[in-house]
């Protein structure tokens, strides 16, 4: 680890220490924690003209950055990457958790023309939208979205094909509870993929990695290693666990999209080709991923047995 690296983390302890003091309410808030409703709420804007223009994407993922492009293009292509590594197809009865603004569901139906979706999501203002968008793409006969949690599912044993957790599952309440959901309602033989993250090697188990997961309602506990992670998938059932690691490209592409946004670009046309960017992964670990408390990133897929 150089020392420019070892600077900025401990530049990071002093801005947020200053932070709590200035503002010692909101850090107690902080440390009784939120749900990851209530933070997605927070995030958006209940009149936000966007919600009702199908032309203006609601992403709200980290984007894998493989080619130049702009951060709607970028998100799109991780959720064809999760379809494709899941194995999408027509004869597929698809359990989305987590959807968002319910983009990747309009997309996979498009795309691999799965026979239905069913989505869950914690945060009622997502599921409003994603609905009202999902009727305005006319594809409300095959997919249904509906207000849920993740980790107690309102859905039959061998219900689905398959389940998807795309960028998600790190929030749950735990991540295993909703493996051992996803297993229960999985047919035998069904499969499931997540795009999901991992701390580093060298990541601090200390307060200051505490307080940031907290502030992003990332429950301490899901934050395990990689081996531990496999093992999670095992000990419930699951076999074929891969986990494909695209640190690279997800936190990269958001490392060198920030910097051009820090250099006054619209977000609306930043547009990044990784391949020419001077940005390393470790500007994302020092800078904005140290906060979010989120450093490798990961396209994970496994079997239900027949
Ligand atoms: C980072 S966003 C990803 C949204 C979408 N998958 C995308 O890529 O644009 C995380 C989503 O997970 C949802 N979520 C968080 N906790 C949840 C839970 N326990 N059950 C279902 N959804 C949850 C949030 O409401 C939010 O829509």
């Amino acid at each position: 680890m150089d020392q420019k690296f070892k600077d900025a983390i401990s530049n990071n302890k002093k801005t947020l220490l200053k932070l709590i003091w200035k503002h010692p309410s909101k850090a107690w808030k902080t440390i009784l924690g939120k749900g990851a409703d209530s933070l997605y709420t927070t995030m958006s804007h209940a009149d936000d003209p966007k919600y009702k223009q199908l032309d203006q994407p609601l992403w709200l993922n980290f984007g894998y950055w493989n080619k130049p492009s702009t951060y709607d293009e970028a998100c799109q292509a991780l959720a064809l990457k999760l379809g494709e590594h899941l194995e999408l197809d027509i004869d597929d009865t698809l359990l989305d958790v987590g959807f968002g603004f319910g983009e990747q569901d309009i997309l996979w139906k498009r795309e691999f023309n799965v026979k239905s979706i069913h989505g869950l999501n914690i945060t009622p203002l997502h599921v409003e939208i994603a609905q009202m968008r999902v009727q305005m793409s006319g594809l409300n006969n095959s997919i249904h979205l509906q207000e849920g949690d993740a980790t107690s599912m309102p859905f039959n044993h061998n219900s689905f094909t398959k389940v998807s957790a795309l960028e998600c599952a790190f929030h749950f309440n735990t991540r295993k509870k909703f493996l051992k959901e996803a297993f229960r309602v999985l047919k035998p033989g069904g499969r499931i993929g997540l795009t999901d993250c991992f701390p580093r090697k060298d990541r601090k188990k200390d307060f200051w990695y505490w307080f940031v997961l907290k502030s992003m309602s990332i429950p301490y506990v899901n934050m395990i290693s990689e081996n531990e992670y496999i093992h999670l998938f095992e000990d419930i059932g699951f076999t074929n666990v891969e986990i494909h690691k695209i640190t690279d490209k997800v936190f990269t592409g958001m490392a060198a999209y920030f910097k051009k946004i820090k250099e006054g670009i619209p977000k609306d046309e930043v547009k990044v080709d990784l391949y020419s960017e001077n940005v390393r992964i470790e500007d994302w670990w020092s800078g904005r991923g140290w906060y979010m408390g989120l450093d490798e990133y990961a396209i994970v897929t496994a079997n239900k047995p027949k």
